[in-house]
């Protein structure tokens, strides 16, 4: 729970959420998406090029890495150079994180903690703090997480997020997508107000089949929701990109290219799936 919120229904949605982050570790650390085997043999994670290509050379930079889950991003960001510290309130994250960057042989720093809490743990600042896949619905605050994302990065670096699409988590996840008329708009695209409970035995996990009976608690955010807090934290946008796949089977009935992006059928509407932006602080 973020010590700075301790009303009830953010203490009893964040006690349920990390308890199922911690139940779900160990399954994505084994799972297919997360290929272990791979990441030790050398592969850097990431999942598609083009994050590489617009965070760019971190070479002798420090970075930070929010929600870092249990770390196969973070260290990837050390094998290109960086001085990483990444920060997750998943205990058995953490825990993992550390393991994999000790065998690996990395120096990277994990900080156990409530990205809400991490003020007072740290008074650094970064040339690049990142953040991606699956990390804002966790949220219930985008205004406070956007003055964290601010203080963190130095004046020059940057932030970066390559994260889901509000507008695609609109379309119903209740049943295959085959044609145009299986698109239906499931969920909203405003903040109905409120942490969400999504029932732990239902759905499927983006990683693995497992399921752990916690029933978590998420936040909707628009893209003004995410875009506002880092306008407001006084950073300056410059590359805002949306894209028409998503990076995982987010809906049944999808189709894979050869590049590891999920399409919806070719007689469905473009949705946007997927969004990324790269924010500076100017420089003193
Ligand atoms: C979907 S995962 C991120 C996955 C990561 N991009 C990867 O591919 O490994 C979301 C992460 O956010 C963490 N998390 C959720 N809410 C958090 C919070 N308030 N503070 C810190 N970590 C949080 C979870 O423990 C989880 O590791």
């Amino acid at each position: 729970m973020p010590e700075s919120d301790q009303s009830a229904e953010t203490t009893t949605a964040y006690a349920a959420n990390q308890a199922w982050w911690n139940e779900i570790t160990e399954p994505h650390s084994a799972s297919g998406m997360y290929d272990m085997a791979a990441f030790k043999a050398g592969r850097n994670r990431f999942m598609h090029q083009y994050i590489l290509d617009e965070v760019g050379d971190v070479d002798g930079k420090s970075l930070l890495h929010l929600q870092c889950h249990f770390g196969q991003d973070t260290i990837s960001w050390a094998r290109l150079g960086a001085t990483v510290t990444g920060v997750d309130f998943g205990g058995e994250a953490v825990k993992l994180a550390r393991t994999l960057a000790d065998e690996e042989g990395v120096d990277a720093t994990f900080i156990h903690s409530n990205i809400y809490d991490i003020g007072d743990r740290f008074d650094k600042q970064f040339d690049v703090v990142f953040t991606s896949y699956g990390v804002l619905a966790w949220l219930h605050d985008l205004p406070e997480w956007g003055r964290i994302v601010g203080r963190a990065v130095k004046p020059g670096g940057v932030f970066y997020i390559a994260e889901f699409h509000p507008g695609g988590e609109m379309l119903q996840h209740d049943r295959p997508i085959a044609t145009k008329e299986d698109t239906s708009i499931g969920m909203p695209y405003f903040d109905p107000g409120g942490a969400q409970s999504l029932p732990g035995e239902e759905g499927a996990d983006y990683a693995s089949d497992h399921k752990t009976g916690i029933d978590t608690f998420e936040w909707f955010h628009s893209m003004e929701d995410i875009i506002m807090p880092l306008i407001d934290a006084g950073l300056v946008i410059e590359l805002f990109k949306e894209r028409d796949w998503c990076a995982y089977r987010s809906h049944e009935g999808m189709i894979v290219d050869d590049q590891n992006r999920w399409h919806l059928p070719p007689d469905c509407p473009k949705v946007p799936f997927m969004f990324s932006i790269r924010a500076r602080k100017p420089a003193n």
